[in-house]
């Protein structure tokens, strides 16, 4: 897929995945397939073509993600309430991450009841586990315009003080939310997403920006810092490996620098396939940010095993998307080797890097994604870790540089 049909597809995936976004937490899986993954031997592969995958090493010596990357970054994942105490999900997250993101609790649409009103019960609940098994916790998100519930829009907006009762409200929600967690979260997404997916402004044109402006960004930034002194402030963006849209997100964070907005780092969402993007694109990215004295985050990485869709795929409707593989088949196999073969490269460039602080994957296992049902119900292998929960070709990549996938 070309630069401009990835972009598109990652600006209509958000688009889409929007009726989706403000469900509530806790829910749901992805396909439930087991894989057949074999055992006991050590790291072996056939290169070619086959209906079956590469012999793995066992799962018991697979070492911990977060010793192996002791020193470079923090390892997380990302997962919903119901995973902290699933057979499949937990003890993955207890071997193997020393981060956390909630998937999809701590946003707007869960924790925001009303003006004022909260609802932490499943926050807390990741929270609770995250302590218990000492791991970190990186918020998501405190703005996204997925996920802006019409309490915070209420009202005659073109009477003189519509401005400022939005802006009242989000500075509300914001202090409040900070202060809430404050302590237990290290890092927040501040701000999901603000920027545009086409040539002209740098700032999407959502329902923040109607009404705030630009000044939305600053007023989320500095409410978060006011009510926390140290937690990491991000903005967090996808198709950042992609140069145009990478240099509107700086057009606007420069302008953030500039005022003094008070800004810790970039969060790189990196939902990627097994052939976009290339290693030296994710490094512009990670360097363009060093440049401005801020750190990086990986936030969101997944790599789907359709490198092929087109962008109509991500349209709506959507057209032209690969046909959904079939477990087992040689193509499948094909698939999972270009991918672990892309997460190989990824982490190696992370861990290259030393501004790179943390390194998130969007889920836990395969067998909870959000891919398998965006941007059409399909199977989607695109974690670490396969349906049972044992290390995948990708996992046995990132670890060994000898595995052959
Ligand atoms: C997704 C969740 O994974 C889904 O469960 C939900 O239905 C929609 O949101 N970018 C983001 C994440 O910043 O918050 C999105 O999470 C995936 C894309």
């Amino acid at each position: 897929m070309n630069i401009s049909a990835q972009l598109s597809r990652r600006s209509l995936l958000m688009g889409v995945a929007g009726a989706s976004a403000l469900a509530s937490c806790g829910g749901g899986g992805g396909g439930g397939v087991s894989s057949p993954v074999s055992s006991g031997s050590t790291a072996s592969s056939s290169s070619t073509a086959s209906a079956s995958g590469p012999t793995l090493p066992d799962p018991a010596t697979a070492p911990a993600l977060k010793t192996h990357f002791n020193g470079k970054f923090l390892v997380g994942m990302t997962a919903e309430p119901s995973e902290i105490n699933s057979a499949i999900s937990q003890p993955v997250l207890k071997a193997h991450v020393n981060s956390m993101t909630a998937e999809n609790c701590m946003k707007p649409h869960a924790i925001g009841t009303s003006a004022g009103v909260y609802n932490y019960t499943l926050a807390d609940q990741v929270i609770a586990f995250a302590s218990a098994n000492n791991i970190a916790v990186r918020g998501h998100t405190l703005l996204w315009h997925q996920s802006a519930p019409d309490w915070f829009f209420v009202g005659d907006s073109t009477s003189a003080t519509y401005r400022a009762t939005v802006q009242a409200r989000l500075e509300r929600y914001i202090t409040d939310v900070v202060t809430y967690f404050k302590g237990k979260v290290y890092a927040w997404d501040v701000v999901n997403e603000p920027t545009s997916d086409s040539a002209g402004s740098p700032y999407r044109n959502s329902r923040w920006y109607q009404v705030l402006g630009a000044d939305y960004i600053e007023i989320a930034l500095r409410a978060a810092r006011a009510a926390d002194p140290t937690v990491k402030l991000f903005i967090n963006d996808y198709s950042t490996e992609n140069a145009d849209k990478l240099a509107r997100l700086m057009s606007l964070v420069d302008t953030l620098l500039t005022r003094g907005v008070p800004l810790d780092g970039i969060g790189h969402q990196l939902h990627i396939t097994t052939t976009w993007p290339p290693v030296a694109n994710v490094r512009a990215a990670f360097q363009t940010v060093e440049t401005r004295g801020l750190i990086n985050h990986v936030t969101e990485l997944d790599v789907s095993l359709y490198g092929s869709d087109p962008g109509s795929c991500f349209g709506t409707p959507a057209t032209g998307c690969a046909p959904s593989l079939t477990e087992g088949t040689a193509a499948y196999w094909d698939s999972i080797r270009a991918q672990a073969l892309q997460y190989r490269a990824m982490f190696d460039l992370f861990a290259s890097q030393p501004s790179v602080k943390s390194v998130t994957t969007w889920g836990v296992a395969d067998n909870h994604t959000w891919l398998s049902s965006f941007p059409v119900n399909r199977l989607n292998h695109p974690l670490l870790f396969d349906t049972t929960g044992k290390p995948k070709s990708a996992f046995w990549a990132v670890v060994n540089p000898t595995f052959v996938p």
